[in-house]
């Protein structure tokens, strides 16, 4: 019954969205995305099993095996709804009468002034740059999926992946300017207001093109985690959306309309595949999942100019990798999976430790690992004969907040990281429009 009333709704959506706005239409594909994703997943996830996809769920009780790299699912969803969403995005261009010859006599809109009546490509263009980009993301997730490439590799992928976005940005808009912030004007004073970046702002896009992915894809090993935190990413990007749709500048309001196209649809596949991968989870969401919605956001940022926006929201996960960088750069041995420890006697999460006996730490890390023990940021273990460091808790948020809070359940500890996550995303967007016009000297949505 639901069903029916949720694809009514989207029906009606779709109808009026033709009046009135495209972002009523991205509401309509966003419940039949999740219809769709939440119908598929049980139907196709046996498959995935058959053909060797899954995973031990090694916080369960007897590490029962269960479908992995299900966020494909959602992800193909996603792509195939952002193509049935063109007409309707570009809906009052349709031609309705033309005299032959490729005149575009009438459009659907007639009373639109002339320069509105060009059919907007440079739009179109950016709309199926974002959508390729996200497809070449879907192919290369896949292929870690599938051939579980190691870290090394599969760190860059995402800029590879990033290409066909870099290209049309380049031939599409090209500015390569960043603002100089008043601030900055006052310690030295110059006359310029922009600065240009030229080839350092594509390394730049590239580098948040590798960062958005993988920084979702280390926040993880606790069910629901990926795909939580990336809802929660899509809440608070919509939330500053709605304040620049609501408040902002006329050329503000079209890089966040475009934001909210690419987000609200997100949303709707994201939600399907929480409901399968939240704790019990019956599916894993996979890398490919992962990197799909790091892409999403920072497609977002960098067609919308608002990379360093983007780059607020994702304090947390850039607390992780900074926080990580000791085991990811091999100063702190680091196991395959850091994830917390789950004890099968009372249920519970507990941090997760690497050992340092047989393989010590660089020389350089023991103080700063002391230092880090000092101040509760890590739990370190010390022999008490030798005064050598045996173990550390593994350097990730999920384990800090274990260091922090104590042992709690699976859930408990998803739902604690999510909380945490919102509160500092939506401070973080509550600073950029009160420190940010301090900092530039403007903002782009006026306050009453
Ligand atoms: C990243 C992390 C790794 C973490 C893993 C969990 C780094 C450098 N890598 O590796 O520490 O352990 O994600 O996804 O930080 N799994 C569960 N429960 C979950 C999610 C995953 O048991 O809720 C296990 C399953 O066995 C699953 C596997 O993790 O098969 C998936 O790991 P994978 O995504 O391949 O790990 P990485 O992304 O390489
Ligand atoms: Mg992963």
């Amino acid at each position: 019954m639901r069903q029916y009333v949720l694809l009514a709704t989207a029906t009606i959506l779709l109808y009026v969205s033709r009046h009135y706005s495209p972002l009523l239409a991205a509401i309509a594909f966003s419940i039949i995305g999740y219809q769709a994703t939440d119908v598929l997943i049980p139907c196709v996830s046996p498959a995935f099993v058959k053909i060797g996809l899954y995973g031990k769920d090694l916080s369960k009780p007897g590490k029962p095996v269960i479908p992995e790299s299900i966020g494909a699912i959602s992800a193909l969803v996603y792509l195939f709804i952002m193509f049935f969403y063109i007409p309707f995005l570009f809906y009052k261009y349709l031609v309705v009468i033309t005299s032959g010859g490729g005149h575009r006599d009438v459009s659907v809109m007639e009373s639109m002034a002339q320069e509105e009546y060009l059919f907007p490509h440079g739009k179109m263009s950016e709309y199926l740059s974002a959508v390729l980009c996200l497809q070449s993301t879907v192919l290369l997730g896949m292929a870690d999926d599938l051939f579980d490439l190691r870290w090394r590799h599969k760190f860059f992928l995402p800029a590879v992946a990033a290409i066909p976005l870099l290209v049309v940005y380049y031939v599409d808009f090209g500015v390569t300017y960043v603002l100089i912030p008043d601030v900055v004007k006052t310690w030295f004073p110059t006359s310029k207001t922009a600065l240009n970046l030229g080839a350092f702002y594509y390394i730049y896009m590239a580098s948040m093109a590798i960062f958005c992915p993988n920084s979702i894809n280390i926040l993880a090993g606790v069910n629901g985690l990926e795909v939580g935190q990336s809802i929660v990413l899509g809440f608070i990007s919509l939330v500053n959306d709605s304040l620049y749709l609501t408040l902002g500048t006329e050329a503000s309001k079209e890089a966040h309309r475009f934001s909210a196209i690419l987000i609200i649809p997100f949303l709707g596949v994201a939600l399907a595949l929480w409901k399968w991968n939240k704790w019990p989870a019956k599916v894993f969401v996979g890398d490919t999942f992962c990197y799909f919605a790091g892409m999403i956001f920072s497609v977002v940022g960098i067609l919308g100019h608002f990379s360093k926006t983007t780059l607020l929201l994702f304090i947390p996960q850039t607390f992780n990798f900074a926080y990580s960088c000791p085991q990811l750069f091999g100063l702190v041995p680091c196991p395959r999976h850091r994830m917390p420890r789950f004890n099968e006697n009372d249920g519970m999460m507990y941090p997760s430790r690497a050992e340092l006996t047989e393989k010590p730490p660089k020389k350089v890390m023991l103080p700063v690992l002391r230092l880090l023990n000092t101040l509760r940021l890590i739990d370190i273990e010390v022999d008490a004969k030798t005064k050598q460091i045996k173990s550390c808790t593994n350097m990730t948020l999920i384990n800090l907040v274990l260091v922090w809070f104590g042992p709690m359940r699976e859930d408990k500890l998803c739902n604690r990281i999510l909380t945490i996550q919102l509160a500092i995303g939506l401070l973080a967007i509550a600073a950029r429009h009160t420190l940010g016009s301090l900092i530039y000297g403007h903002d782009n949505i006026q306050f009453l």
